[in-house]
């Protein structure tokens, strides 16, 4: 079975196909990261706007590549949220519309179900059950996975998520955006010993996050500072080390509350190279095994709105269609809530 996947829940357009049984034969993504930049974040309106003029002819590329020619799509996976209202609108009705043409079922998506099962587009994906620790630019959760499907949030970020205090703190550091991946070259020349962030709820019990008491001290120390290109490579590299300690604490409290020998990380702020090698060492010293996705498949993609369609088509026994589904989309939705 052949699913075409669909993403546009933010600055994103991602489209692939995953074959059930030759795995992923391709995905293209096209970002709108150019057209937010002058505005220093993604503005919705424009996203939805881009989507629409960027999506069909991005479908059309991968559905008449060489590698896909001749072959049918036997459903659409596409995603329904959380997300932009209208930038998930956009694909939702493209979504809907192609199924209803080609007469083939459609399925709407839960978008950290997709992150979360991005690890199983590799090599060597990690078996159930794990822990995942998802932290993209809207949500920061650590979630139980007994099996696809069932998941129970652990703890979640009770202000900003990670990649939001990326991205806030790039901005007032006064580098571009997206956030995180600027934070993190700047940090590259920072000297880690020069500020001390503090590692926030760190010594309260639980698994919940809270990213937004780190933004205000970055800005406090920012204030106090005149940002030469090495105090802002310093600052940067504090505020990294501390967001990426904080995110090692609670993986190593999650695994060892729930008893799991496998975590699995994922969402935007997984692509962090600084986090992925902190992690493996420290996870994997408890006797823990960590699975990432590659890193293009951190961020958002179509490869993982595929892959997770055509496991709720499996689940589903391929018995849903486009009439069922409609238009809705669920700009906020939480995970544990999947049907
Ligand atoms: O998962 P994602 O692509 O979109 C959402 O679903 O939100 O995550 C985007 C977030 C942004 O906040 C971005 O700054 C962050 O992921 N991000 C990173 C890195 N690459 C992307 N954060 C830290 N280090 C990176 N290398
Ligand atoms: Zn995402």
């Amino acid at each position: 079975m052949r699913i075409l996947g669909i993403e546009t829940s933010c600055d994103d357009t991602g489209a692939a196909i995953y074959d059930t049984a030759a795995g992923l034969v391709l995905h293209r993504l096209a970002s709108q990261v150019d057209l937010h930049r002058q505005y220093g974040g993604v503005v919705p309106e424009l996203a939805a706007r881009d989507h629409i003029r960027t999506l069909l002819p991005l479908i059309d590329s991968i559905v008449t590549d060489p590698a896909n020619q001749d072959s049918k799509i036997d459903a659409v996976a596409w995603t329904a949220g959380p997300g932009l209202s209208g930038a998930l609108l956009v694909g939702a009705s493209v979504a809907c519309g192609l199924s209803e043409a080609w007469a083939v079922p459609s399925i709407g998506v839960h978008h950290m179900e997709g992150h979360l099962l991005a690890p199983m587009l590799e090599a060597h994906p990690p078996q159930l059950p794990f822990v995942a620790l998802l932290v993209s630019g809207g949500h920061s959760m650590l979630v139980d996975v007994e099996r696809i499907g069932h998941y129970r949030v652990l703890g979640q970020s009770l202000d900003d998520a990670a990649g939001e205090a990326f991205d806030k703190t790039a901005k007032l550091l006064g580098l571009g955006y997206p956030g995180g991946p600027e934070i993190a070259r700047a940090a590259v020349n920072g000297d880690p010993k020069r500020f001390d962030f503090p590692r926030p709820m760190v010594n309260r019990p639980g698994l919940d996050f809270s990213f937004s008491g780190l933004k205000t001290y970055t800005r406090t120390t920012a204030l106090k500072h005149e940002l030469d290109q090495q105090t802002v490579a310093d600052i940067a590299r504090a505020f990294e080390d501390a967001v990426v300690d904080t995110l090692c604490i609670k993986c190593i409290r999650a695994l060892k509350q729930t008893g799991r020998k496998r975590i699995v990380i994922a969402g935007g702020v997984g692509a962090n190279m600084r986090l992925r090698a902190k992690l493996k060492n420290e996870v994997e010293g408890t006797g823990a095994v960590v699975y990432y996705p590659r890193p293009e498949f951190c961020t958002d993609n179509g490869a993982m709105i595929a892959y997770a369609g055509s496991v709720r088509l499996n689940m589903l026994g391929g018995q849903i269609g486009n009439k069922q589904q409609g238009f809705e989309v669920r700009p906020r939705w939480s995970i544990e809530d999947i049907q």
